[in-house]
């Protein structure tokens, strides 16, 4: 996509609508029936780890297409030290506009502002296909753990300046922004400001429930 093709700029109030309109275009049954990173997006922004600085949009003739976020977490060594890095997501592309390299867009530019501000690493869960071409790699191969030396395959880790995670054993204590979204009643009331859509199974969900079981062991 040509560079005069698109806007991409910071989220304004006035997206916040549009955006979750998007989320829900993009992850609709991506997962599990339904979804709920439009919910997840609307307590993200008022969640005190999220980043609003790296809140940006793309927007193609007067529409937004595109749009990430971030938040902060933390990684903790074997000494117990607290280092802050980003979490990414949710990203989302509208369905039409998928598969243009919008996302690498968003991320290229988001992880350059994200630099410029101090940030070395952006940690995220994910389907690998989705990042590996922008230099995430598997967290085994930085040493990021969950808690009890757990490397689920689907945590992908990004150093954005190279050699800011060498050397040391990592924990990941992703911050709980995600947390009402456990709340299925709290999700479907949100649900019900936007148009209905059908909840349905697609193979996606079996993708998703592969990867989100799966640990790196060896
Ligand atoms: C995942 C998503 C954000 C990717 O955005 P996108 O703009 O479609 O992706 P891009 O076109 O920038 O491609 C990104 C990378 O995906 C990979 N990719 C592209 N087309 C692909 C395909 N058909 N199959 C597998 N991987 C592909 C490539 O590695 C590509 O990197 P490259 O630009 O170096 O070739 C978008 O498809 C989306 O919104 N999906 C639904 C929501 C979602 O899954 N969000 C992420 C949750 S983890």
């Amino acid at each position: 996509m040509n560079k005069s093709d698109y806007i991409i700029r910071r989220e304004t109030i006035n997206d916040y609508h549009e955006v979750e309109e998007l989320a829900r275009e993009a992850f609709w049954n991506l997962s599990v029936p339904g979804c709920s990173e439009h919910y997840f997006m609307h307590v993200l922004r008022q969640h005190k780890a999220f980043v609003p600085e790296l809140d940006y949009v793309i927007e193609i003739n007067g529409r937004i297409a595109a749009s990430v976020m971030y938040s902060v977490s933390d990684l903790t060594d074997e000494n117990g030290n607290k280092k802050e890095v980003l979490t990414m997501g949710p990203i989302c592309v509208l369905p039409e506009h998928q598969r243009k390299g919008l996302s690498r867009i968003l991320l290229e530019y988001t992880f350059a502002k994200a630099l410029e501000m101090g940030f070395d690493t952006v940690i995220n869960f994910g389907n690998p296909d989705n990042y590996v071409a922008r230099g995430y790699k598997s967290c085994k191969k930085y040493n990021v753990s969950l808690e009890g030396d757990y490397y689920p395959a689907a945590l992908l880790v990004k150093e954005l300046k190279e050699g800011s995670l060498a050397g040391k054993k990592w924990v990941y204590h992703q911050n709980d922004a995600d947390a009402p979204c456990d709340d299925a009643e709290a999700v479907e009331k949100y649900d019900s400001l936007f148009t209905p859509k059908v909840k349905a199974w697609q193979p996606s969900q079996e993708e998703f429930f592969i990867h989100s079981h799966s640990a790196i062991t060896w």
